[in-house]
């Protein structure tokens, strides 16, 4: 029998692992920013994910106001209810894992070997194997800062006097910290994350998921710094209306080099160590050209490869292989062109940049290509792989994302020579 010629992607084998992944933690250790920070990651590789997050169900479930005493480990009436609500998240991610789902990130104190136990115990029984996250923080300043800016803004404390607000969440802190145990053997796999990734603790690891995981979590950081996203200048393919090559740049696309060599100076701090990131190709490298920092060339930053149509138009494409073109226009996410790839293939290919980017403390200015770039972006504002193959990312125009605590800010800076949108 004939192979068929369109072989579409899988990120991974289906259902090949769930994992729930329990966080631990005193409150304003970062857990929630942790939970979202794996989520987006694991969303962007294809995992079926979701968080969920106990705080949600109580405010939901039993109110709004809470103050400090309803955390107070001796105030038995609120501690039942506490559970029942830790129960009802637990029992949802059980039936969200019933039906497809296949990472849940849950995010509570968990501050027990007990309250730890039935976790564990709940998801065992159903077969879903857990690893512990604990988030440890003895950094002051750390943890000050997290109090004022994260909790100030949570839903429990809106109305609430900033000065009152601070004074219960500490007393709601103190009552934690009666209880609190920390991760040890007994717990099974776990990750213990010392200040900010400073110290990472590792026990009974397996997989390639927690793996994965871990490398995200060693290079977490707070330090805001800006990510420049921007396609090459104008090259000579767009014209022509052709997909893939190694075109030189046009006119236009060399002004383009020019004006982001501007943007650049204007936006750099003299002293900070700003990395420039292109793909391997041409047109890449020559917008890069006049930019005072050195490049750092990366295979994996190369456009999408399309296979046997590298060099033609869309309507070449159209015209001599139709059935090949109504595949992609109907799953471009998994559409792998002949003898090239999809893109999905080419969000796993760009999971070490991913991990580079986050870990770097300085301005990075990334030079890629359409695709290339449309992943990239889906990862940092946390849109699901299937939209990210239709993203508008115009030519001449750098997208600057500040990653913050709850996502990323993002400004668009057209850079003139607005270039018509090749389809
Ligand atoms: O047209 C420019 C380009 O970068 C091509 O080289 C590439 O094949 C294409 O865009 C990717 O966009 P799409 O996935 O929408 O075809």
């Amino acid at each position: 029998m004939e192979r068929p010629s369109y072989l579409p992607s899988t990120l991974r084998p289906p259902r090949a692992q769930c994992l729930a992944v329990v966080m631990v933690g005193l409150p304003a250790r970062g857990k929630t920013y942790i939970s979202r920070k794996l989520a987006r990651y694991l969303s962007w590789l294809g995992y079926q994910t979701r968080v969920f997050n106990v705080g949600a169900y109580r405010r939901e479930r039993l109110g709004m106001k809470h103050t400090h005493e309803f955390f107070d480990p001796s105030n038995m009436e609120a501690e039942s209810a506490r559970r029942s609500m830790a129960r009802a998240a637990m029992e949802d991610m059980l039936g969200w894992f019933r039906e497809g789902g296949e990472v849940a990130i849950y995010d509570a104190t968990n501050h027990t070997r007990d309250r730890r136990a039935m976790v564990r115990q709940g998801c065992e029984r159903a077969g879903v194997p857990v690893l512990f996250v604990e988030s440890i923080c003895d950094d002051e300043a750390i943890i000050a800062s997290t109090v004022r800016e994260i909790k100030l803004n949570s839903p429990d404390y809106v109305g609430v006097d900033p000065d009152e607000a601070v004074q219960d969440f500490s007393a709601r802190i103190a009552h934690y910290e009666q209880r609190y145990e920390t991760l040890d053997a007994s717990d099974g796999s776990f990750v213990k994350l010392i200040n900010v990734g400073h110290e990472l603790v590792l026990h009974d690891l397996r997989g390639d998921l927690p793996g994965r995981l871990v490398r995200v979590l060693m290079n977490l950081h707070i330090v805001p710094r800006p990510v420049w996203l921007t396609r090459h200048g104008e090259s000579a393919y767009n014209v022509a209306k052709r997909v893939g090559g190694d075109a030189d740049l046009t006119p236009r696309g060399e002004r383009f080099a020019v004006r982001l060599t501007d943007f650049f100076n204007d936006h750099v701090i003299p002293g900070d160590d700003v990395q420039v990131w292109t793909s391997t190709l041409k047109r890449a490298t020559q917008t890069a050209r006049y930019l005072p920092s050195p490049l750092v060339t990366w295979r994996a930053l190369d456009e999408i490869d399309a296979g046997i149509f590298d060099g033609m138009t869309y309507e070449e494409i159209k015209a001599q292989h139709p059935e090949e073109y109504a595949r992609r226009q109907k799953d471009k996410l998994r559409y792998r062109y002949p003898r090239g790839e999809s893109y999905e293939d080419v969000i796993q290919r760009l999971e070490p940049i991913i991990i580079e980017l986050e870990r770097q403390r300085s301005p990075t200015m990334v030079i890629t290509h359409r695709a290339v770039l449309r992943c990239l972006y889906a990862y940092f504002l946390d849109q699901p792989p299937s939209s990210c193959t239709r993203l508008d990312v115009p030519l001449h125009t750098v997208i600057e994302l500040t990653p913050n605590a709850y996502g990323c800010d993002e400004e668009r800076v057209p850079l003139g020579d607005p270039v018509p949108e090749e389809v």
